[in-house]
């Protein structure tokens, strides 16, 4: 057993750097394998906290090997700026840490420009992306235009692919958005000044030093970001990012064979959160949702936004299951619940009239959605400070077992505050 696979279940922002970072103890290598500086992963550590958007959260662990492998869009800029806090902060010693793949397609500035002037174009039908210009980056990728970690080292390349990309580019921008054209020596010039900075990174085929790891028997972890519900194939579509959020985009992503696979946990907050637009269908109005919202600090950790909040939502979980093949459940933020009289669950959705456990995958059907809410019995007993399962109150128990009977999966790991001994986990991961 040696290959796990860590996903949101929700819309993002379940707390995966945590769990990443709490396992990563157990791990030779973390890997992350989709999306790009959109991810926000917190780490809190003897009260310090790290917030890593690239960087893989296994990298507070120096014997840790991090890997982003290609299926990642890669902001240099920010990159280079993690690099270097880490770095501040006495982390990331030793630059053979981390690897970065020179297959993975990067981020420049003006994939963040296209990206903010298509939502201001949208007005009010926008995404409400992080702005961070994933969805320019994937398309690129997929228009087989993508400049490549790899391209960035080689002088001649890097130009040649820049003034074939920037054409189309500066076209959208001047023409179709009306914005500034992109100077392609601008870029270039910026490249250059990073690029000694980045060149220790550099690696040929990570999908090699994975396979060759866990050939070893070397204990793999590969980090989600994003969530399912955010997934560009499987998510409320087409308010999604640009990358496939789900288990098994850790293969397609980092080029490992689906056998390989052990065990996919799958990370849930014990309530329900989302950042920008789309249907959201246990989202709640009222004094409860603005509680949740402060007592948990919900804003994104990348924008800065505030978070919508509402009940945990059973029919998006089961489905999550499902099309993750979630096989280990780790529910975080429990200590938020406390002090309610009651907790809202939902158990099914109301879709004209009709009673429904499954979720629609249309955007149409779910956006017409109300949700059948069971109120479960509070708790008032604060957990930060407990320490094994066995001692949580008998509500919050009470409250996990409904989730493990509807769901079909126990609770393994439960997070009851932001540090990384706050974590109840009931079983050895690599076993
Ligand atoms: P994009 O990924 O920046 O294109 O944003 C698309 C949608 O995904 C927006 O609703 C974002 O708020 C959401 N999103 C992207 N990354 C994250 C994340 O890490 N956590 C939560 N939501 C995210």
């Amino acid at each position: 057993m040696s290959a796990v696979i860590v996903v949101g279940s929700q819309w993002g922002d379940e707390g995966k750097g945590k769990v990443i970072d709490f396992f990563s103890a157990q791990a030779d290598f973390v890997v992350r394998y989709q999306g790009g500086a959109n991810a926000g992963h917190t780490i809190v550590v003897d009260g310090k906290k790290t917030v890593l958007h690239l960087v893989p959260s296994g990298i507070l662990h120096p014997k840790t090997k991090c890997i982003i492998a290609n299926g990642v869009v890669l902001d240099v800029n920010s990159f280079a700026e993690e690099v270097r806090a880490l770095k501040l902060t006495g982390y990331l010693k030793d630059s053979t840490q981390l690897m970065v793949s020179d297959a993975v397609s990067v981020i420049l500035p003006y994939h963040r420009q296209l990206d903010q002037a298509r939502e201001k174009a949208l007005g009010a039908d926008k995404i409400g992306t992080t702005g961070r210009g994933i969805g320019p980056a994937y398309e690129e990728r997929a228009g087989r235009k993508a400049i490549l970690f790899g391209d960035i080292f080689d002088d001649e390349r890097l130009k040649e692919k820049l003034q074939s990309t920037l054409q189309e580019k500066n076209f959208l921008l001047e023409k179709f958005y009306g914005e500034k054209p992109i100077e392609i020596d601008e870029i270039i010039r910026n490249i250059k000044v990073l690029r000694e900075e980045l060149k220790p990174f550099r690696t040929a085929d990570t999908s090699l030093v994975i396979h060759q790891a866990l050939k070893a028997g070397k204990k793999v972890l590969f980090e989600g970001a994003q969530g399912t519900l955010l997934d560009l194939f499987h998510g409320t579509y087409p308010f999604v990012t640009s990358s496939s959020t789900i288990a098994g985009s850790a293969c397609i992503g980092s080029g490992v064979g689906p056998c390989e696979i052990d065990k996919v946990i799958g990370i849930t907050k014990a309530y329900a959160t989302r950042v920008g637009e789309g249907p959201f269908p246990t989202e709640l109005f009222n004094q409860t949702g603005d509680l949740l919202q402060h007592k948990g600090n919900e804003f994104g950790a990348t924008t800065g936004r505030k978070r919508r909040c509402g009940w945990l939502d059973l029919v998006a979980l089961r489905y999550a299951i499902r099309i993750n093949g979630i096989t280990h459940l780790a529910m975080m933020k429990l200590d938020v619940l406390s002090g309610m009289d009651e907790v809202g669950v939902c158990v099914a959705y109301e879709l004209n009239g009709e009673v429904i456990r499954e979720m629609p995958t249309s955007y149409a059907l779910l956006s017409k959605v109300k949700p059948v809410i069971k109120m479960l019995s509070g708790w008032t007993d604060e957990l930060e400070k407990i320490t094994d399962i066995k001692d949580l109150p008998m509500n919050s128990r009470r409250y996990m077992d409904f989730i493990n009977a509807e769901t079909g999966l126990p609770i393994d790991m439960i997070s009851v505050g932001p540090g990384r001994e706050q974590t109840l986990w009931a079983k050895p991961l690599f076993s």
